[in-house]
């Protein structure tokens, strides 16, 4: 049994849009509104733009020693060309507030969310998105001193396919385009989500390694990007289909990771590839309220997965967990899924941390019912209630892993 690293990252995530509220500068702002009746609104969210110190204390108090949160484009450059240093200080002091109170940064550049203005050129594929992106980058960097872990953008092969769906629905350049969005009989819950585009891709591929270069050239800090990494198995026979969709939705991704310092895993998940391609989650009671299957093994298959395309390359935990309405189960699903950490290692996988998904009960990208939370948040009074869950994690983490934790 190997032990884990002794600088191993235990902490939490969360993402800025998911959590801040009144992101009003935002392309997702913009599709909540015109989407209003279809799915939910981030509102207030958790007001953490206000109560971030709170969020931290409450991680820190618990044992844990590290903060993953992103910076939000929308604010920092609310028009093209016009930044806003209150926003840029504003994250700052998050920075600092994470390093008082003993938690080490890892610092989202994107998560998700673009400035309207951003996506009303067209988005991630319009000519100039890369330098529009890299000037941007140029800026956060003025605030990064002192920050170890940076992460470009996130869940790039997700970012593909939410930058279709914005395409779809808000007109680029102001050209009368139909704003294209679902049935009256369209749900959250039972969308079927398309397969990422390619040429969207590449697009983001390029934005990240322009980003890495900034961040290397202006910062100290490592510098990477994280992948949704689905946990494909194929079935007896469907090797070959399974490879072509893993170089879809993932690998393609993988791949651009050579010569990072990291690469974000993010994994809930698993997914079954059978002849036909990718297999329905099973009907059963005890899927997630994302409706996913309850797969804590994910974890360790989306370790090896990464690991196979870029041996070498050491994996950060960035997220990972389950949103469930019963703590215990979120406890029982960590604790699984950390065993199959801690198998990964044994066969010599370079893990450095662990973020569990999410710090807090967030906006989960258009409902509010799923609670991936180790804290639980009322959305009128944003009081915050912590779980056992965030105990527990807190445990593991003084522990040094789940296995300690359990001697
Ligand atoms: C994203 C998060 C999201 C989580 C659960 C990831 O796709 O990075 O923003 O809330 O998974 O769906």
């Amino acid at each position: 049994m190997t032990e884990l690293r002794s600088d191993f990252l235990w902490g939490a995530a969360t993402a800025a849009h998911q959590i801040e509220g009144n992101n009003v500068g935002s392309d997702w702002w913009y599709l909540e509104e015109i989407a209003a009746g279809v799915i939910e609104r981030s509102g207030d969210a958790d007001d953490s733009y206000h109560r971030y110190p709170e969020d931290m204390r409450l991680l820190a108090d618990a044992g844990l020693a590290a903060y993953r949160f992103s910076v939000e484009w929308a604010r920092i450059e609310p028009a093209e060309g016009h930044f806003s240093q209150a926003s840029l200080d504003h994250y700052r002091r998050m920075i600092d507030t994470a390093l008082e109170s003993g938690l080490t940064p890892v610092v989202t550049l994107h998560h998700f969310s673009n400035p309207l203005w951003f996506a009303k050129q067209g988005g991630w594929l319009a000519d100039p998105a890369v330098e529009t992106f890299a000037r941007y980058i140029e800026r956060v960097c003025t605030i990064l001193d002192g920050v170890e872990w940076v992460c470009t953008i996130n869940e790039p092969n997700f970012l593909s396919v939410n930058t279709s769906m914005m395409r779809a629905a808000i007109p680029v350049d102001g050209a009368a385009a139909p704003a294209v969005m679902p049935d009256d009989d369209y749900s959250m819950d039972s969308v079927v989500v398309p397969a990422p585009n390619e040429e969207i891709g590449h697009r983001l591929v390029r934005a990240h390694h322009r980003a890495r270069d900034i961040v290397r050239e202006r910062t100290g800090a490592k510098v990477g990007w994280t992948v949704a990494m689905q946990a494909f198995v194929a079935t007896p026979g469907n090797e070959a289909l399974a490879d072509e969709i893993r170089w879809t939705w993932e690998n393609l991704y993988v791949e651009a990771s050579k010569g990072d310092d990291f690469l974000g895993v993010q994994a809930y998940t698993s997914r079954a590839i059978d002849a036909d391609g990718i297999v329905d989650h099973p009907d059963r009671v005890d899927n997630t309220q994302m409706g996913w299957a309850y797969r804590p093994d994910a974890l360790g298959i989306a370790l090896r997965d990464a690991w196979k395309v870029n041996p070498g390359l050491p994996l950060l935990v960035t997220e990972n967990g389950i949103a469930t309405a019963d703590d215990g189960v979120r406890i029982d699903y960590t604790a699984t899924a950390l065993e199959h950490l801690h198998q990964a290692v044994d066969d010599g996988i370079d893990v450095r941390g662990y973020l569990h998904w999410s710090a807090l009960d967030n906006f989960e990208w258009g409902r509010w019912h799923p609670t991936f939370g180790l804290i639980e948040v009322d959305r009128t009074t944003f009081e915050r209630r912590p779980r056992p869950s965030l105990r527990w994690l807190g445990e593991v983490a003084r522990a040094n892993g789940v296995r300690a934790q359990r001697d």
